[in-house]
């Protein structure tokens, strides 16, 4: 009868596939209700001498089934470690994969610093379409049709009204118009625009811009000084000067036009200031009274400047790039060697 039971144990402990078989087959062999038990309460029935000797065989075989139980615990956990371990190898020879990190265009990285400078002189920055009305790129900025100025900026004309904008001074001619009765205005525009000029390493008929424009009471050309001169060293470092030349443009009087001291050769002359220690960057002037006449607003009581300088030109001075075109080719070679982080 013990020997049936061990054969039929063993055999069970033998096949079990993980602990909680194993358990069940522990608590059927060495709890209260097992077929040993039954031989125990049989033992009543036995003589003295039969109940030592099967009493001492049934105790050997409960510990016999106990230390195998343990020995196959030790195994069942040994395989299922095995398995955790098979299941969760990862091949530290295999190549990682590989992410591009992109970065910002030169163009949009020198668009935000400047947006930034005049921001935190407590500029708002307003962005219009490209697509814009003959009456805001000419006539409010005092370039009425027929007007030879219009030539210095040949246009590409959607129809007879629209154009695609020849400079970001629409901005801010739909922008006085808007404010007429909110001033004052302390205002930049940033964006794209187009002339029909060929292109080649110096002008494209796409390009980029940032415009400024402050209108107050008091406002003197000094102002316009002291905020070009500051911006010039934000962006080309503190000892930046700068000088204004006397030009002309059509909505701004008297008007000028702006050099940096060269950023190559710090002022003292190179190739590409052309030996003059200067370099042209913007034009400027303090806005024409009948411009601000034009938008509404009392030309006797408040006065303006403002300037419009390349985006594209500060960059290519700013990251020494020789062409312009590189920036619209989209040479992914030439995009990447602009670090994210500079
Ligand atoms: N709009 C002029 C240009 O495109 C630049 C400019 C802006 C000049 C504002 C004076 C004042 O060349």
């Amino acid at each position: 009868m013990l020997q049936k039971i061990q054969l039929e144990a063993l055999e069970k402990i033998m096949q079990c596939q993980n602990n909680t078989q194993l358990n069940e087959i522990k608590v059927l062999y060495l709890g209260k209700k097992g077929p040993l038990q039954e031989v125990m309460q049989q033992l009543k029935t036995l003589s003295v001498e039969e109940k030592k000797e099967v009493g001492k065989k049934v105790n050997e075989l409960k510990s016999l089934l106990e230390s195998t139980i343990e020995t196959k615990r030790i195994q069942l956990n040994e395989i299922a470690l095995q398995q955790q371990l098979e299941n969760e190898k990862i091949d530290l020879t295999l190549e990682a994969d590989y992410y591009e990190q992109g970065n910002l265009h030169p163009l949009i990285k020198i668009q935000t610093e400047l947006e930034d400078i005049f921001i935190a002189m407590g500029y708002d920055v307003a962005k219009i379409g490209e697509v814009e009305l003959d009456l805001y790129n000419f006539e409010r900025a005092n370039i009425p049709h027929d007007h030879p100025a219009r030539d210095m900026q040949d246009t590409f004309y959607i129809d007879d009204e629209k154009l695609l904008r020849t400079h970001t001074t629409a901005v801010q001619m739909r922008y006085l118009e808007e404010h007429a009765n909110n001033l004052p205005i302390q205002v930049v525009c940033p964006g794209k625009v187009y002339r029909r000029d060929d292109d080649d390493a110096t002008h494209s008929h796409q390009f980029m811009q940032i415009e400024g424009l402050v209108v107050k009471e008091n406002v003197k050309m000094s102002d316009l000084k002291g905020t070009l001169l500051l911006m010039a060293q934000k962006m080309f470092g503190e000892n930046q000067k700068i000088r204004f030349r006397p030009s002309y443009f059509q909505f701004t009087e008297p008007s000028v036009e702006v050099d940096v001291s060269c950023p190559f050769c710090g002022g003292k002359g190179c190739n590409v200031c052309k030996q003059t220690g200067w370099i042209e960057i913007l034009g400027a002037g303090m806005v024409h009274p009948k411009v601000l006449e034009m938008a509404g607003i009392d030309s006797t009581k408040y006065s303006g400047f403002a300037f419009g300088a390349g985006i594209d030109r500060i960059a290519m001075l700013r990251y020494g790039v020789e062409d312009i075109r590189h920036f619209f080719t989209n040479d992914i070679r030439f995009l990447k060697s602009f670090n994210r982080f500079d």
